[in-house]
């Protein structure tokens, strides 16, 4: 049995939808178009209704708060955003999170869709297949680099202001942090900026958090709650706070380096995913020596 069901829609709504994005997408191509304007108009037809003009004479303040020339986004105020860049994406930034407040945003087929044309316009570079849930929040946007078949969860905060890599297949689940900027404990002003990356097939779970400079290495998990603030080894299942590194996924046929620590326990019975070909891994703990300090990471034979 497939993990995702396929959920198609009536076809009138498909076909409306489907015009609407490529409409949006050529538009967004058009060096002539003007992001702004597209903005405030979008957003004036999204959540009242009607056209920008009509609305501005009917509720003002409610307009002028549509148009990102009359908006002020966090980002802004520090002197690490790069203006020029900050404002080619600033109008699509503030497009996708009111986006996220509509009926439209909220519903996954159209916002999936709809966010996925604007990662096109905004991130520094974005694969194929992006899935991005609602309500996630962006520092600058165009810091992310983002390969592809990834997936990023409701509620995540993607501080991407000193560069976030998310690389094929990670996964980002529900409230997740990641930051890659820092400050100095004893001079507030004083920032690091700290690319941090989370590797091929790598999983952050529920509202755990990853701080700047952190590397979560491919096929590693990050435990639900967790802190990283630093390397998590390749298949590396980190947990607690901070996050330590106490099991290792293993699959079939990848040879005998780690210790099988529930031999008491009755044999694992993972929930399965069919959608990975792997058997559901037997999660294994290192060997308490090992614990400490450099661990040996078993490698696959082949994958
Ligand atoms: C990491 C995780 C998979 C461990 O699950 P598990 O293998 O079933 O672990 P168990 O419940 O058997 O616990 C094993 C040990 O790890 C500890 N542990 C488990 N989860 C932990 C966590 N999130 N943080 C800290 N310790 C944790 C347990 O206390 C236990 O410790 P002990 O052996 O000293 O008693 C699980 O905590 C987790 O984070 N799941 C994420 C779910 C997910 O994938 N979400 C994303 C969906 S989009």
């Amino acid at each position: 049995m497939p993990w995702l069901r396929d959920l198609p829609l009536p076809s009138d709504a498909t076909s409306a939808y489907g015009s609407f994005l490529a409409d949006l997408d050529a538009r967004l191509r058009d060096p002539a178009t003007d992001r702004d304007d597209l903005t405030r108009e979008l957003l004036a037809q999204l959540l009242y209704g009607r056209a920008y003009g009509q609305l501005l004479t009917d509720a003002p303040i409610a307009a002028l708060n549509l148009d990102p020339r009359n908006v002020t986004l966090e980002a802004e105020y520090y002197a690490a955003t790069d203006p020029v860049k900050f404002a080619r994406v600033k109008p699509l930034l503030w497009l996708w999170k009111n986006a996220d407040l509509t009926p439209a945003g909220q519903s996954a087929t159209f916002g999936i869709e709809f966010r996925r044309v604007l990662a096109g316009h905004v991130f520094k570079r974005v694969g194929r297949n992006f899935k991005c849930w609602q309500n996630v929040e962006f520092s600058v946007g165009y810091n992310m680099d983002v390969g592809d078949d990834v997936v990023v969860h409701r509620g995540v905060l993607l501080d991407d202001i000193g560069g976030i890599v998310l690389k094929d297949g990670a996964s980002l689940s529900d409230y997740v942090s990641v930051y890659s900027h820092s400050h100095s404990v004893l001079h507030m002003p004083d920032v690091t900026l700290k690319p941090t990356v989370i590797g091929k097939g790598a999983r952050i779970t529920y509202h755990a958090t990853v701080l700047a400079g952190s590397v979560v290495s491919d096929d590693a998990m990050v435990a639900t709650g967790a802190l990283v603030r630093g390397p998590v080894e390749p298949h590396g299942i980190a947990m607690g706070v901070p996050a330590r590194v106490t099991r290792l996924k293993a699959r079939e046929g990848w040879g005998e380096p780690v210790v099988d620590s529930r031999r008491d326990a009755p044999p694992l019975a993972r929930k399965a995913n069919p959608d990975y070909p792997d058997p559901t891994p037997p999660q294994t703990r290192l060997p308490d020596a090992d614990r400490e300090g450099s661990a040996p990471v078993p490698v696959p034979a082949e994958r």
